[in-house]
């Protein structure tokens, strides 16, 4: 395939970016989107001229690393993978690809493609853990029973990579997606039931704290989410806030 990229480069977080055209030949449709960018990139090494900077560590749909807006959709045109599963194949020779950084206030853009994501870390630090001795203590998983459709949506919430595409679909950005899976994957088992009150209400503080804005139930996110999150967890999570704070104040 011979594609036109259309890039949005951006020199450092102060300098002003702009979209930088670049013809790219040669493309199998049995290459990653991530080794297509390879490809530019030797190109752009060999002319002298410098990479693209973008984000990737696993290249298989686990470490939430990949993030690009390709084409005006997070992670791009396919459903259920991320940028480093997605094929060419969803590409057609000729095709002008338009590849941006998820956008997002709470995400500034470091250098070309890569955003800084830092703020989903201090939401999480804030109440994403449970507290228990595991200093040898540890109770065997099976004595503790729980309802199996529990923890089939703990172990579903559990699968939320970190990404952030459900923000860059968001149009207010909002990350509650994310924070209700992470919120979600803790409060439906009974080790995490002890710090649920505190978690929802210090993640939930820290969210709006980091910039990103609130929900108003478009489903973007649960549209565009490489791992099918669902927006049933931004429900559970309103929930848990709400009887929280109702806890809190009394
Ligand atoms: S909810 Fe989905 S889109 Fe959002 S961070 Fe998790 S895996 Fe990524
Ligand atoms: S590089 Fe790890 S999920 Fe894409």
């Amino acid at each position: 395939m011979n594609l036109t990229l259309k890039i949005w480069r951006q020199k450092d977080a102060k300098s002003k970016g702009k979209i930088v055209s670049y013809p790219i030949s040669g493309i199998s449709g049995h290459m990653s989107f991530l080794e297509m960018m390879d490809v530019l990139n030797e190109q752009l090494i060999n002319e002298g001229q410098e990479p693209v900077a973008f984000d990737h560590d696993c290249r298989e749909g686990i470490c939430g690393s990949c993030s690009l807006h390709i084409n005006g959709e997070a992670h791009g045109p396919d459903r259920g993978v991320t940028t480093c599963q997605l094929h060419m194949r969803m590409f057609k020779d000729g095709d002008t690809i338009f590849i941006e950084p998820f956008r997002a206030k709470a995400f500034p853009v470091i250098k070309d493609l890569i955003v800084d994501r830092t703020s989903f870390d201090r939401i999480q630090h804030a109440g994403g853990f449970i507290s228990v001795n595991t200093s040898g203590n540890t109770q065997d998983a099976n004595s503790i029973p729980i309802p199996k459709a529990d923890a089939d949506k703990a172990f579903d919430a559990a699968t939320c990579i970190g990404c952030g595409a459900c923000v860059a679909s968001c149009k207010n950005a909002s990350a509650m997606l994310y924070v209700s899976a992470k919120v979600a994957q803790f409060s439906l088992l009974p080790q995490g039931k002890v710090e649920a009150k505190d978690r929802v209400l210090n993640m939930v503080e820290q969210m709006d704290k980091e910039g990103f804005g609130n929900c108003t139930n478009t489903g973007a996110c649960e549209v565009e989410c490489p791992k099918g999150i669902s927006l049933e967890n931004i429900a559970r999570m309103n929930n848990e806030y709400l009887k929280a704070s109702i806890t809190r104040e009394a």
